[in-house]
């Protein structure tokens, strides 16, 4: 009988040992498409908060392409990480990140950009945090039809460059609803013009804008709205390379991280008119925490998680900010 009780409780403690995890223990990969972008800077920096609190270690990595989001959930697995969340430089690499995910023992979610299969639809299976970006979207588009309405503009001489990157669906759902809202309010569809950016960052989006600018030499006022607030500042720097006024030019952005705020801080008015402020803070922290907790204590994260944004403009993004806790 002893013996038997014995067993039962060895048995047990090797269960323990198995699924109870120290918090100095665990450790958490963090995969990021574009590290040196101040959203991806900050999801890192609350991220590590996180690990700091509860105990546990981030491990950043920077992944700009395939090859590279490959190698580093090796070496990830190679580090003795028990998990990791990444926001992919290509959704389609889905299927391939769930894979080699899987080969390394690792847990897997991901944020801000939701992976697809090969016929383009969402991996629901992994856990994801990204934003709403129809509704976002469409915020940003009424608040440019409110500002065209303030400066009297007539819409019909004012063209739209809809800074794009296509095969990102997040990016898609987020133009989508700013098209959407303008157009309810009133603005004519064959004025907006498509400028595919070739990467997420400023400098394609001020390539792709400025085509759009030559070829419409004769517009006089302009909107532009995108993926970020990376995609409308190229705009917006494009904007001024050909000369066009800040006061004729209405760019409204999605982020809020330093890209905008810095803008917001110049002395004169760009055409940077505003910015959806989004949370770095719950993709960064909460992920990680999530992360952790599925790790540590066996929680499964929840499969879907939107979070939300607040307008932004010029005059008042120290208050919407502090009205988000944020500094
Ligand atoms: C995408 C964009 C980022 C940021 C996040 C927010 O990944 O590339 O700039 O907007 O979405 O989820």
């Amino acid at each position: 009988m002893r013996s038997f009780k014995a067993a039962i409780l060895a048995g047990t403690f090797a269960i323990m040992a198995a699924t109870n995890v120290f918090a100095a223990d665990v450790k958490i990969g963090f995969i990021v498409k574009q590290p040196e972008e101040p959203w991806f800077q900050d999801e890192w920096k609350f991220a590590e908060q996180a690990g700091k609190e509860k105990g546990f270690t981030v491990v950043k990595i920077g992944a700009e392409d395939g090859e590279k989001v490959q190698s580093a959930i090796d070496n990830l697995g190679a580090q003795g990480v028990q998990g990791f969340i990444i926001c992919t430089p290509d959704v389609k690499l889905g299927p391939g990140i769930v894979a080699k995910a899987e080969a390394n023992g690792l847990k897997l979610m991901t944020v801000d950009d939701r992976l697809v299969d090969a016929s383009g639809n969402a991996l629901e299976d992994v856990a994801h945090m990204g934003i709403s970006a129809t509704k976002i979207g469409e915020t940003v588009g009424q608040a440019i039809a409110e500002e065209i309405k303030k400066r009297g503009w007539d819409m019909k001489q004012v063209g739209a460059i809809r800074v794009s990157y296509d095969s990102l669906p997040t990016a898609v759902d987020r133009v989508e609803g700013a098209i959407a809202a303008l157009k309810a309010a009133g603005f004519p569809a064959e004025n907006i013009y498509d400028a595919p950016q070739a990467k997420t960052d400023t400098e394609a989006a001020l390539n792709a804008s400025t085509t759009v600018l030559n070829k419409h030499a004769d517009v006089k006022y302009w909107i532009a709205f995108g993926l970020n607030d990376e995609a409308v500042l190229g705009a917006v720097r494009a904007s001024e390379s050909v000369g066009i006024p800040a006061s004729n030019f209405i760019g409204v952005g999605i982020g809020g991280a330093d890209s905008a705020i810095n803008e917001f801080k110049k002395a004169d008015a760009t055409g940077f008119f505003g910015t959806v402020i989004i949370s770095p803070k719950r993709h960064g922290y909460e992920t990680a925490l999530n992360m952790y907790e599925w790790v540590a204590n066996s929680k499964e994260p929840e499969k879907l998680i939107l979070t939300s944004g607040a307008l932004a403009l010029r005059g008042d993004y120290e208050k919407v900010r502090k009205d988000l806790g944020i500094e």
